[in-house]
């Protein structure tokens, strides 16, 4: 995900860029930059990082003179969020600069092609193509060229483009991705979304799929994919700015709830080709697997609840042991790791310090490593030996959502590859998997309709410290639960493998003591059901998450949350997105602060560097660097 943004008046048009950026840079920040028309030629600026640097590198846009232009801030897909790979990108002959929000599936064939034809590429976007395709095809004619360009490309775009031949006109075209125009006086806006118009204007138009359009200071046309010119209405945003941000959401983490069913469908869909699992752009060769001898999974917070739950999924299906380790106690824990142990680490982020100390120690003992990672050219998708992004998009929210459902997808997709490697999975069963996955987006879109109750069970049940248990895959789920009502309620929360209830903690079970029971493992069902039971007898309250259909459930607890039936090794995607949603209104009725929690950040770069040395003792210890 990135944002676009585009300005044509009789002011300076870098300022207005500037402003929309930042208004944008929830849809991706890691680089961002502006191409304005002055002088007869394009200028472009841009730079790898936040937007203040791009303002600090043009002086608030002073720099940049013109009075029409283009930006982007960027999430990057392909290639580091480098400066060169930054947009926008110019083409050879420095009469197009293109800003680009979507993916272009094809970009590799089309680049050959390119290349072939003499073209010169600077970076590694697939946007890269675009630009040179529109030199391509210009005969003195933009409207044709822009046709014949969006007719080549294969995926989802939102392009905004400026041509020297036009000082002051803005060109842009959609696919599958936001574009809105902004109807000013005298002066016409472009943007992937109404955040960045609303301070300017609030007439907007917004473009559908297919449709080009040419702004000037004092006319926009638009034009359908036969190039003939359609009237389109222009609608009043009653937004206001703050709320414009989040998609009319109230807070991010809702927003990013709610973006799952998009977001897991971003992981899966360019990894499923023709019913079978590909990683990108890397094979595990049978004799490298052959040398496997246990794969260690290796996160702190929610990604190592995701790794929990992938090592069910793994074992089920792979038939390989695998141990979960907190990164934190790995780094300092001498681990058993070796030239013969695969390791997965995962984490949104992609910076947590403790993550990647635990990456480098590994991989010091000669381990391979496989970061599944959301941040594309942070520090662990680098140090990793190959990395399976999750394409969740930039998350704002402190507390993960669709973070933790694509790494969880990416999981049930490693395990399914290497299921199929080792020879472990059958031609059926692994069919069939591979079709419930692709079915996992409309789930748990499903999940999240059937579920508007939840704003009323948050508030019967999130009054007091609570119980969350399961076992096996529901009991990882049961973690993560936890997890999320405490980062954002503030309300204690621990969670139990329920089998180990009767040993100790049932002690804590009293009248109307409130315990969430994740249910959804069939073959495990009547065994959490007795726990059900047990703590039903000692008073407590019991909010039940389950299978839909399972009646059973029903007679036990007082209140059941249900999911679409779904194959247990991948319940655990589903089973977690109420679990968000209680947690999210318990936080909401209790007033706090959503989105930041206190004591929270979004990743932990603070950590001292040690390094493992042999004390005259013999015994191993830790030495602090820094
Ligand atoms: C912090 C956050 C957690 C997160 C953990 C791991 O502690 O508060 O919500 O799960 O870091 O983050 P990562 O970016 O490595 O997935």
């Amino acid at each position: 995900m990135c944002g676009i943004v585009g300005f044509t008046g009789a002011r300076a048009a870098a300022p207005v860029l500037l402003g929309g950026l930042e208004r944008l840079e929830y849809r991706g920040y890691d680089s961002a930059g502006i191409a304005v028309f002055h002088d007869g030629a394009i200028q472009v600026e841009k730079v790898s990082g936040r937007i203040a640097r791009l303002r600090e590198k043009t002086e608030d846009g002073a720099l940049t003179p013109g009075s029409a232009g283009i930006g982007h801030t960027r999430w990057a897909t392909h290639g580091a969020p480098t400066d060169l790979n930054a947009h926008p990108h110019l083409s050879n002959d420095g009469r197009f600069a293109v800003v680009h929000n979507g993916i272009i599936e094809n970009y590799l064939e089309l680049r050959k092609e390119l290349i072939r034809d003499g073209y010169v590429f600077q970076s590694e976007t697939d946007t890269e193509t675009i630009v040179h395709l529109l030199e391509k095809y210009y005969d003195g004619d933009i409207k044709t060229a822009v046709m014949k360009t969006a007719a080549r490309l294969e995926g989802s775009y939102a392009l905004g483009i400026v041509c020297t031949d036009t000082p002051d006109a803005l060109y842009v075209v959609r696919e599958a991705s936001p574009l809105i125009l902004g109807v000013g006086v005298e002066e016409n806006y472009f943007a992937s979304d109404v955040t960045a118009l609303v301070s300017h204007t609030k007439n907007v138009i917004y473009l559908d799929d297919g449709e080009f359009a040419k702004l000037t200071p004092d006319s926009i046309k638009v034009f359908d994919c036969t190039g003939c010119e359609v009237k389109k209405p222009v609608s009043r945003v009653t937004w206001s700015v703050e709320a414009a941000e989040k998609g009319g959401y109230e807070h991010f983490m809702l927003k990013e709830i709610m973006e799952q069913p998009a977001a897991v469908k971003a992981a899966l869909t360019p990894r499923i080709h023709d019913g079978r699992v590909q990683l990108d752009g890397f094979e595990l060769s049978a004799e490298e697997l052959g040398g496997v001898s246990k794969i260690i999974i290796t996160a702190c917070g929610s990604a190592y609840y995701a790794g929990c739950s992938g090592r069910y999924a793994i074992e089920h299906l792979c038939r390989v042991p695998v141990q979960v380790e907190l990164a934190s106690e790995l780094r300092y824990a001498d681990p058993m790791v070796d030239e013969h142990t695969l390791v997965l680490v995962i984490s949104q982020s992609g910076e947590t310090a403790d993550t990647i100390a635990a990456l480098r120690e590994c991989k010091a003992r000669g381990a391979k490593v496989i970061g599944i990672v959301n941040v594309v050219g942070s520090t662990i998708a680098k140090l990793s030996d190959h990395v399976l992004y999750t394409f969740a998009g930039p998350e704002i929210a402190v507390a993960t959502t669709k973070g933790f459902t694509t790494q969880l997808t990416v999981l049930y997709l490693f395990a399914l590859y290497l299921a199929e490697k080792l020879g472990r999975i059958d031609a059926d069963s692994y069919a069939a998997l591979v079709k419930e996955l692709q079915h996992l987006p409309r789930r748990i879109q499903q999940t999240i309709d059937m579920n508007w109750q939840l704003p009323k069970l948050a508030s019967r049940y999130a009054s007091h410290s609570l119980f969350f248990i399961g076992r096996n895959t529901d009991y990882a789920v049961a973690l993560e639960g936890a997890l999320k009502m405490k980062e954002i309620s503030y309300l204690h929360a621990e969670s139990y493998a329920a089998g180990e209830l009767k040993h100790g903690t049932i002690a804590l079970i009293e009248e109307n003591q409130p315990v969430i029971a994740v249910c959804c493992n069939e073959a495990l069902m009547d065994k959490t059901l007795s726990n059900i039971v047990e703590v039903k007898a000692r008073g407590a309250k019991v909010l039940a998450l389950s299978c839909k259909g399972n009646k059973k459930i029903v007679s036990q607890a007082d209140d059941v949350i249900f999911i679409p039936r779904v194959e247990t090794v991948f319940s655990a995607a589903l089973a977690v997105v109420p679990l968000q949603l209680l947690a999210y209104y318990a936080a909401k009725e209790k007033g706090c602060d959503i989105d930041k929690p206190k004591n929270l950040a979004k990743f932990c770069a603070k950590g001292h560097k040690t390094r493992l040395i042999r004390s005259p003792t013999r015994l191993w210890r830790y030495k602090t660097l820094s």
